[in-house]
């Protein structure tokens, strides 16, 4: 079958880490003729913003549509403000095709660094389900009395039932069929309403899935158990602000930035899901061949079992951990000398020896 991919390599180490997502994916094909990708690349991001004054062309969402997929690399470079950058394409895009579920896995694989002395892969095993479409990026509010001595600004966070029953349920379903127990988190003791509403329908939903166990933290106290009791958390479910924190701490404590992927997903098949690594454009290093190209790796995993082909997405797990364990071609985030482009060689390699 072949599956109709929209590139976007973004801004930064997006465009050198979405290289090696492609090049493997690829590979994918070579060895399993049955699996057929067709990829068009949109050079959108704050470069096309700096020519054109736009993130991407005005008819690109109607564009991305015609699509299976989104494979994305990374948004926002300096230069551009990033609210501008992101808006007005990223987060865009989560939100113009509903991909309402963030599914960012916080696991640490064998051989991946961990800054935590006494943990290792089977304490640090999570999937957090973050809710990817309202909430506190709900993009609304308002600016009053500008410049004056009274200036106020107001951030809307916006939580409908719909929106939050949507997200818990997706949750409560993979808990079930994982067999694995499932946390809430929220902060329902200083966020007086929209953490309330959550933690009720957490409840309410709760009664409908009798056989998954069920947890629930405050947003501080969850970031500290992450850190001293992480075994504690397998799926986890919550907002879309604090899945965005806890996603980066996640990548912290499970290998670091390079290693942590996500899927943007609109389960309905509605509209095209999209697969990013979590990490940013990271100025700091671009253009150097510097950066870690698997999370992106691992993104395309996540493609992959999407689409249905999981056999797949766990073989380019296995060669992550092959690399990490034995073969060692790693770039320096985990103590290496390899450039980028190494890496995902280093991938396609493991996979045609294995699978051809
Ligand atoms: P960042 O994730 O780009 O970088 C944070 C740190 O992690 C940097 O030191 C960077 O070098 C390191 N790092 C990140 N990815 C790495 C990789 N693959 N390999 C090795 N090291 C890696 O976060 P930031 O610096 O806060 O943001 C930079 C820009 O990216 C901003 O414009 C921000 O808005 C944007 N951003 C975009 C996304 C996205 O597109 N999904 C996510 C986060 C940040
Ligand atoms: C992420 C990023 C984005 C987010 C930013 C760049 C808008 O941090 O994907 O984690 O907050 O969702
Ligand atoms: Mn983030």
């Amino acid at each position: 079958m072949t599956h109709k991919i929209a590139v976007i390599p973004g801004d930064g180490i997006g465009i050198e880490v979405i290289n090696e997502g492609v090049k493997v994916l690829n590979c994918v094909s070579q060895l399993d003729p049955k699996i057929q990708f067709e990829f068009t690349h949109f050079p959108w991001g704050c470069e096309f913003y700096s020519k054109t004054g736009k993130m991407m062309d005005d008819d690109g969402i109607e564009r991305l549509s015609k699509f299976d997929g989104i494979f994305l690399g990374a948004v926002g470079y300096p230069g551009v403000p990033d609210h501008i950058s992101l808006w007005g394409l990223l987060l865009r895009i989560r939100k113009s095709f509903d991909q309402y579920v963030n599914v960012r896995p916080v696991k640490l694989l064998k051989g991946a660094p961990c800054p935590l002395k006494e943990k290792s892969p089977k304490d640090i095993n999570m999937i957090f389900i973050r809710e990817n479409s309202e909430g506190e990026y709900a993009g609304s509010g308002s600016w009053l009395y500008r410049d004056k001595p009274n200036e106020v600004v107001i951030q809307d966070g916006v939580f409908s039932r719909v929106g939050c029953e949507r997200i818990i349920r997706y949750a409560f379903e993979l808990a079930r069929t994982e067999k694995k127990s499932l946390t809430s988190i929220s902060k329902g003791n200083a966020l007086n309403y929209s953490m309330v509403f959550w933690d009720q329908i957490f409840q309410q939903l709760s009664q409908e899935y009798p056989d998954v166990e069920t947890h629930s933290y405050l947003v501080d106290a969850a970031a500290m158990l992450m850190i001293t009791k992480p075994e504690r958390f397998e799926i986890v479910v919550t907002s879309n602000l604090f899945g965005d924190i806890l996603t980066d701490l996640g990548a912290a404590i499970a290998g670091g930035m390079g290693l942590a992927a996500g899927a943007n997903l609109n389960p309905e098949g509605n509209f095209p899901s999209m697969f990013e690594p979590i990490h940013g454009s990271a100025p700091d290093i671009a253009g150097k061949q510097l950066a870690n190209p698997l999370a992106t790796v691992w993104s395309a995993s996540q493609l992959l079992e999407f689409f249905g082909y999981k056999e797949w997405a766990a073989r380019l797990i296995d060669a992550i951990e092959y690399l990490l364990v034995e073969q060692k071609t790693l770039t320096p985030d985990l103590g290496g000398t390899a450039k980028t482009a190494d890496v995902g060689d280093a991938v396609v390699a493991y996979l045609q020896k294995h699978f051809a």
